[in-house]
């Protein structure tokens, strides 16, 4: 398994106010879009395209053309907050849901909803949740999807911490991770430190 922690300066410019415990749930929402785009951006780099042409006003130019099946998987709730970015930049994919919710006293992540397309092992599949803590939930989301089918997962996350990286990484050893920031740890509750605090409700404000 990879992990990948994209860096660019508008991306980290964008985490800054992500973190900021100042910044209210709809200037959240944009944020987390726009950080989406980014890295959405970094864990398609390298999908499938074909080669063909294109006519432009002028004359015919060589161009590249996504072929490669694609389906999004947002992990209720707080993967929405990612997934009109993930269909901006590909509008073709397909889209999936997990629901899986972490127990706030043991942090253990239940199962309560799947919906996913068919033929899941033709697709290149990006599994969304924006906080990778334990690792528990994505883990979950991840076997899940294996079960269904999928053969190709990348995991796109926004912060990580590096006990759900190794966890994760001992689960499904094949599975890319793409993040925006691999934090230092988790406190006694189980929530990433420094980290944003609680992603699902930052930007639903619950
Ligand atoms: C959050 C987050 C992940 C999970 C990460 O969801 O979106 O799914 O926690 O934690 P883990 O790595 O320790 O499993 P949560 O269960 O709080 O649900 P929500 O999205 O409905 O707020
Ligand atoms: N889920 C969150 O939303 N934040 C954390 O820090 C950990 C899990």
């Amino acid at each position: 398994m990879a992990l990948h922690v994209a860096d660019h300066p508008l991306l980290h410019d964008i985490m800054a106010r992500l973190r900021d415990r100042t910044t209210n749930c709809e200037e959240f929402r944009t944020l987390a879009h726009r950080i989406s785009l980014l890295l959405v951006a970094e864990a398609t780099r390298d999908i499938p395209t074909v080669a063909g042409t294109v006519e432009t006003p002028l004359e015919t130019a060589a161009a590249r053309r996504v072929s490669a099946r694609v389906v999004a998987v947002p992990v209720l709730r707080a993967g929405l907050g990612m997934l009109q970015a993930f269909l901006d930049l590909v509008p073709a994919a397909e889209v999936g849901y997990f629901g899986l919710e972490r127990d706030e006293t043991t942090a253990v992540a239940r199962r309560y909803y799947e919906k996913v397309p068919p033929r899941l092992g033709e697709a290149v599949v990006f599994l969304l949740d924006p906080m990778l803590a334990t690792g528990g939930s994505a883990a979950m989301a991840v076997d899940g999807l294996e079960g269904m089918g999928a053969r190709q997962v990348r995991l796109v996350s926004i912060v990580a911490a590096p006990e759900g990286v190794a966890r994760l990484q001992e689960a499904s050893p094949g599975v890319e991770i793409y993040t925006a920031a691999l934090d230092r740890g988790l406190n006694e509750r189980k929530y990433i430190l420094p980290g944003l605090g609680d992603f699902g409700d930052r930007l639903y404000g619950t």
